[in-house]
């Protein structure tokens, strides 16, 4: 087999291109990074794990309508993806209150946020990935008006989905990041991952706040059983 030209290396992952231009193998990574890349680690089997479940989610939100990028996965840890030019947002969804949100408001931590709290960040490590207002976002040219309105309708069905999926796993889904990019037709289609990294994912039958924390805050944080919290994930995604 030839090797395949790498285009991108990422945090998380590396973006290689295929013989068909409109499709890219992204290969899923265990190396782990937090606080912009200021804390490193490695978490075994995560590749694996975060590709897996995101193939199990991006299949469940295809099957309710919603446009992704993912094709399939010809490794555990590998997914062809369609290229798309990616909108520079990060789209933060909040059902509960944690993380930054706390850090900057005040609200205490699991607070519920009904309506669900959508924010924007602007996609950049040199600036660290600053939220932004709809009106910067205009300003920046990061996207249109209509672009917003419509990722925004995108991000409330997907979070209704995959709050009420996780509900069927015993998890809460207190918060997550997803991004969007625009398809060779103009579409505008889910892109990345939606893994243990993206997501806070509190198991639902531990009341305990350091043991109920099945994500990557046991990475940030050094709660321990980093590998282990994402393997229960993935098995509960798995069973439903
Ligand atoms: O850090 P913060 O509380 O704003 O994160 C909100 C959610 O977005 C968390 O689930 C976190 O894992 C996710 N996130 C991410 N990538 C970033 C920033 C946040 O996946 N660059």
């Amino acid at each position: 087999m030839t090797a395949l030209q790498k285009l991108y290396e990422g945090k998380a992952k590396i973006l290689y291109a295929t013989a068909d231009p409109t499709i890219l193998l992204a290969c899923y990574k265990d190396d782990a990074t937090a606080f912009n890349a200021q804390k490193r680690g490695t978490i075994a089997g995560k590749g694996r794990i975060n590709c897996t479940m995101s193939e199990h989610l991006f299949r469940k939100l295809e099957a309710a309508g919603v446009p992704t990028h993912f094709v399939d996965c010809p490794a555990p840890n590998e997914m062809h993806v369609r290229a798309l030019t990616i909108v520079p947002l990060e789209v933060i969804v909040r059902n509960f209150a944690a993380g930054s949100l706390c850090k900057q408001t005040g609200i205490a931590l699991g607070t519920p946020l009904d309506p669900p709290l959508i924010e924007f960040c602007y996609k950049n490590d040199e600036f660290g990935d600053p939220l932004v207002t709809e009106g910067r976002i205009y300003a920046m040219k990061l996207a249109t008006p209509a672009q917003v309105r419509e990722i925004t309708e995108l991000t409330q069905r997907i979070n209704e989905i995959l709050r009420d999926f996780f509900q069927q796993c015993d998890i809460i889904l207190v918060d997550f990041k997803i991004e969007f990019g625009i398809d060779s037709g103009g579409r505008i289609v889910l892109g990345d991952e939606i893994s243990p990294d993206t997501c806070r994912l509190w198991d639902a039958k531990e009341t305990d706040p350091i043991a109920r924390v099945l994500d990557k805050d046991r990475f940030r944080q050094d709660l321990g059983n980093v590998e282990g919290a994402y393997q229960r994930v993935l098995e509960k995604v798995l069973a439903n």
